[in-house]
């Protein structure tokens, strides 16, 4: 039977509904009368959701005159706060937002076990067994960072799934440039980097039928609010979040708002082919590697050269010194100091 977590969002909830109202007013005024009418509710009524919403983090103002005008929002995951901003949904979308959970991505992959409706996405604030590339754990504490994984069942042959991660690669950096007003890179595979830092981690991970994805889980890890002091050892020195780049703390459930909208769009525009018009511009502005002399590390062996592009399926292209090119499907790259 289907396993609804605590967090699962199905009918908008009251709560939903209030701030969907107060975000479009924002900054305005919205009275309790006009609440309880959209609610079909006393103003009682809403005045205890508006309790319930104070206990969740948020802040308004109060006036019996005027209504309720929405001051600050809380900082950790909400699910009618990011529901309520999502611009894109496609039909049958779900949301899951939890408190904390093993991984997003096995608790994505439990859900699809158990047949729940696809696209969904799960949202925790922390992982207790965060999992990263080449069997690595992702550090997942509840530090303001994101760790999200969003479910799907496409109909593409496995040899897709490179071109797929890269692409939602793409559109990440693209959707972080807007709204952070940074400047990200993409470092093939799966790295998101900012002043050359990791900023976030691609793990997609796929079932796979025959020749087919039966269904696919892409699991991301975004660094947004975390500061550097708080990590532990190594990491404070490889890793970097948005926030410390652009100076202030993100609005956290605004950024995962974007972010789902973007993430389900993108998913579209692979599945019906439409992103082949826009994937090699995005890479240009986006891919960090380009003709850069690196290392990289395959299945325990070393392999030296300069990047020289990527193929069809997303293959990196590494050119050796004698001039041989070689494609590499997956690896860990470290660009060489003395790159140009
Ligand atoms: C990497 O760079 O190695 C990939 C990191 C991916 C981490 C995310 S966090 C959300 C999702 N759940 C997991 O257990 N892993 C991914």
């Amino acid at each position: 039977m289907l396993r609804r977590p605590r967090g699962f969002f199905s009918m908008p909830t009251p709560e939903h509904v209030i701030l969907h109202e107060l975000l479009a007013h924002e900054p305005n005024w919205v009275s309790g009368s006009e609440l309880g009418k959209k609610l079909g509710v006393s103003r009682v009524a809403v005045w205890l959701h508006m309790k319930k919403l104070r206990e969740a983090g948020f802040v308004f103002a109060a006036q019996r005159a005027r209504g309720y005008r929405l001051l600050a929002r809380p900082s950790r995951p909400h699910l009618s706060l990011i529901d309520a901003q999502l611009k894109v949904r496609p039909r049958g979308f779900s949301l899951v937002v939890v408190d904390e959970v093993d991984s997003t991505n096995d608790e994505a992959a439990r859900q699809l076990a158990a047949g729940r409706a696809t696209p969904f996405a799960v949202v925790a604030r922390r992982q207790t067994a965060g999992r990263g590339r080449l069997g690595r754990a992702w550090h997942s504490e509840a530090n303001g960072n994101l760790y999200v994984s969003v479910a799907f069942r496409p109909r593409v042959a496995p040899e897709r799934m490179g071109a797929f991660t890269l692409w939602m690669g793409l559109n990440l950096c693209e959707l972080l440039a807007n709204f952070a007003k940074v400047t990200p890179g993409l470092k093939w595979p799966n790295d998101l980097l900012l002043d050359g830092r990791k900023v976030g981690g691609i793990l997609t991970e796929a079932r796979v039928d025959a020749d087919q994805i039966r269904d696919l889980v892409f699991g991301l890890g975004l660094n947004i609010n975390s500061v550097a002091e708080a990590w532990p050892g190594s990491l404070g020195r490889s890793a970097v979040s948005l926030a410390e780049v652009s100076g202030a703390p993100l609005d956290f459930n605004r950024l995962v708002a974007a972010l789902l909208g973007r993430v389900l769009l993108a998913y579209e525009n692979f599945a019906d082919g439409t992103y082949t018009k826009t994937f090699a511009d995005l890479w240009h502005r986006f891919d960090v590697l380009r003709g850069k002399r690196i290392t990289l590390l395959e299945g325990g062996r070393r392999h030296t050269g300069t990047v020289a592009g990527l193929d069809d399926e997303g293959a990196l292209l590494l050119r050796d010194a004698p001039g041989r090119t070689a494609r590499f499907h997956a690896g860990e790259v470290t660009i060489e100091k003395s790159a140009s």
